[in-house]
C-alpha cells in the first residue's frame, strides 16, 4: 500500500518568520504520517526555520533544489550532504520552473537524483509537458523520456522509494487543472514505464503525484484515481487553511 503524500511547494514565497507561523498554525491538525504524509518544500533560506519548527510534528521538510556535488567551488549552490545533515528527507528536482529559467537538464536531474539517494534522502522528481507538446499528442512520449533520463542508473530499491510528480506546465499556476482523467492517464503511463524498466513490484511501490492547480476543491477527485498517490501543490499550499484542507482531503 502506497501512503498518500500531500506536498506543498512554496517556491520563492515565504520568509523564515512566515515559515514558523505557518507550521505553528497547521501542526496540531495534520493527519498522522502513516495515513497521509505531509511535506512542505521551502526555499533554502527558510529551511532552518522549517526544520526547527516542524521537528516533532507530522510535517516533513523538503528542499526545492540542490546541487549534484556535496561540496566545492559552486557559488550559490546548496549541498545535498548538508541538507541531509539538517535532517531534510525530501528534495524537489527537475521542476519545470528550474528547467525553464535555470536550464536544468535531464542529465542534471539524474545526477541530482543519484546524489540525493547517496545522502539518504528522497527525490521528488518533476516531469511534465508544455501545451504545445500536449496539443501535438506527444505527452506520453515526452514524459516517458524525462522519466527514463531522470532515473537512469538508479537501483530497484531507490526507484521503489522515489516520488515522481507529474506536472503539466500548462496547468501550473494557471487555475487550469488537468482533468482527473488526463492526470490519471499520464500517471499510469509513468508507472508502466517504470514497470517495463524495473518490475511490477518496483512500479507498485513508487509514488506518483499530480501537480498543477491542485486545490481543496479538486483534491478528492484526483486522489480517487488509481495511479495518483498525492499532490504537489503550489499556490494552495501557502495558506495554512487550504493546506490543511488538502492534507485532510479524506
Ligand atoms: O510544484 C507545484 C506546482 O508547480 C503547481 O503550482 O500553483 O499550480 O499549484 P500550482
Amino acid at each position: 500500500m502506497r501512503i498518500p503524500l500531500i506536498a506543498g511547494n512554496w517556491k520563492m514565497n515565504k520568509n523564515p518568520e512566515q515559515t514558523r507561523e505557518f507550521v505553528s498554525a497547521v501542526k496540531s491538525k495534520l493527519p498522522q504520517s502513516g495515513k497521509v504524509e505531509t511535506v512542505i518544500g521551502a526555499p533554502a533560506v527558510d529551511l532552518e526555520a522549517l526544520v526547527e519548527s516542524s521537528a516533532d510534528t507530522q510535517l516533513k521538510p523538503a528542499a526545492e533544489n540542490c546541487y549534484f556535488e556535496d561540496a566545492g567551488a559552486f557559488t550559490g549552490e546548496n549541498s545535498p550532504k548538508v541538507l541531509s545533515e539538517m535532517h531534510i528527507p525530501y528534495v524537489i528536482i527537475g521542476h519545470s520552473e528550474r528547467r525553464e529559467y535555470f536550464h536544468e537538464t535531464d542529465e542534471d536531474v539524474n545526477k541530482k537524483a543519484h546524489q540525493i539517494f547517496k545522502n539518504r534522502m528522497t527525490p521528488i522528481l518533476c516531469v511534465g509537458e508544455s501545451l504545445e507538446i500536449r496539443e501535438k499528442g506527444e505527452t506520453n512520449k515526452w514524459v516517458e523520456d524525462q522519466v527514463k533520463a531522470g532515473i537512469k542508473g538508479l537501483t530497484e530499491d531507490q526507484v521503489s522509494r522515489l516520488v515522481i510528480a507529474y506536472e503539466p506546465i500548462w496547468a501550473i499556476g494557471t487555475g487550469k487543472t488537468a482533468t482527473s482523467e488526463q492526470a490519471e492517464e499520464v500517471c499510469a503511463h509513468i508507472r508502466k514505464v517504470v514497470e517495463k524498466l524495473y518490475s511490477e513490484g518496483v512500479a507498485e511501490k513508487m509514488r506518483v503525484l499530480y501537480g498543477g492547480s491542485v486545490k481543496p476543491e479538486n483534491i478528492k477527485e484526483l486522489m480517487g484515481k488509481k495511479n495518483i498517490d498525492g499532490g504537489l501543490v503550489g499556490g494552495a499550499s501557502l495558506e495554512p487553511e487550504s493546506f490543511l484542507q488538502l492534507a485532510n482531503y479524506n
